[in-house]
């Protein structure tokens, strides 16, 4: 099963493809995370692309879709959740290409429908395990009481450099003038779920169980 998160920066697309690792055994394809480690590595894509990151601009299009055609394949049978991408209707396009090429189509677009104010706070707070990258938040989701994470057990946490609000701010411009427009396109073909994504973490990942297992 090939499906798409939809949903502005910190609408929790990540937290549940997280989730759909765990229990689906289902692969996470996030553009975002493949930059971060190409700007952390300084490859000639990382090179390009931190100063657009930061400022809170879209990466070229030819340059996402390009990471998603490399690892199409390591998830040909578990299925891909595509977590930040596409991200505009010409990334929209290239997966339906990369994917019609393996023989694969998109079964959902899953799209978390979030109040904008609230995703400034969960981003502002929001930091990963510096090992696994499990997600958490300053005040909904903080790791064990000994400060370790719950997942690995590691102590070291991170946060990102485009968290901080005039950046969200940017993104959010970005996801609704080139991002949201995609949504029609998806709903033609009968794809489009809504989930409400300000429920809890455990709240959003049942109703996504269910369109998953409808
Ligand atoms: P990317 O990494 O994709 O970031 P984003 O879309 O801005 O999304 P986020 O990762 O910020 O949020 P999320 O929805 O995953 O939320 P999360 O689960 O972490 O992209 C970063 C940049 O890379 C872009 O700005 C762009 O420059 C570039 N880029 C990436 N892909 C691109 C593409 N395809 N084309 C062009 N450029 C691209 O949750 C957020 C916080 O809230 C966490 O702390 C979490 O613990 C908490 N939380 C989650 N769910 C809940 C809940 N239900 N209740 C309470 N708290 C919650
Ligand atoms: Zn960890």
């Amino acid at each position: 099963m090939d499906i798409i998160l939809l949903g502005p920066p910190g609408a929790g697309k990540g937290t549940q493809a997280q989730r759909l690792v765990a229990n689906r055994g289902m692969i996470q394809l996030s553009t975002g995370d493949m930059l971060r480690e190409a700007v952390a590595k300084g490859t000639p894509t990382g090179l390009k692309a931190k100063a657009v990151m930061e400022a809170g601009e879209l990466v070229s299009d030819a340059i996402v879709s390009a990471l998603i055609g490399e690892r199409l394949d390591d998830c040909s049978g578990s299925g891909a959740i595509f977590d930040g991408f596409p991200r505009t209707k010409h990334q929209a396009a290239a997966l339906e290409i990369l994917l019609g090429q393996r023989d694969r189509k998109l079964n959902y677009v899953i799209e978390l429908v979030v109040d904008e104010e609230a995703l400034v706070e969960r981003i502002t707070g929001r930091f990963t395990c510096a090992n696994c990258g499990a997600s958490y938040h300053d005040k909904f989701h903080r790791p064990k009481v000994d400060g370790t994470c719950d997942v690995c057990g590691h102590h070291e946490f991170k946060r990102r450099p485009d968290d901080n609000e005039q950046t969200v701010r940017t993104r959010m411009a970005e996801y609704r003038a080139k991002t949201a427009p995609i949504l029609p396109y998806y709903e033609e073909k009968g794809l489009v779920r809504r989930v409400d994504g300000m429920g809890s973490v455990e709240e959003v990942a049942a109703a996504i169980d269910a369109i998953l297992d409808s």
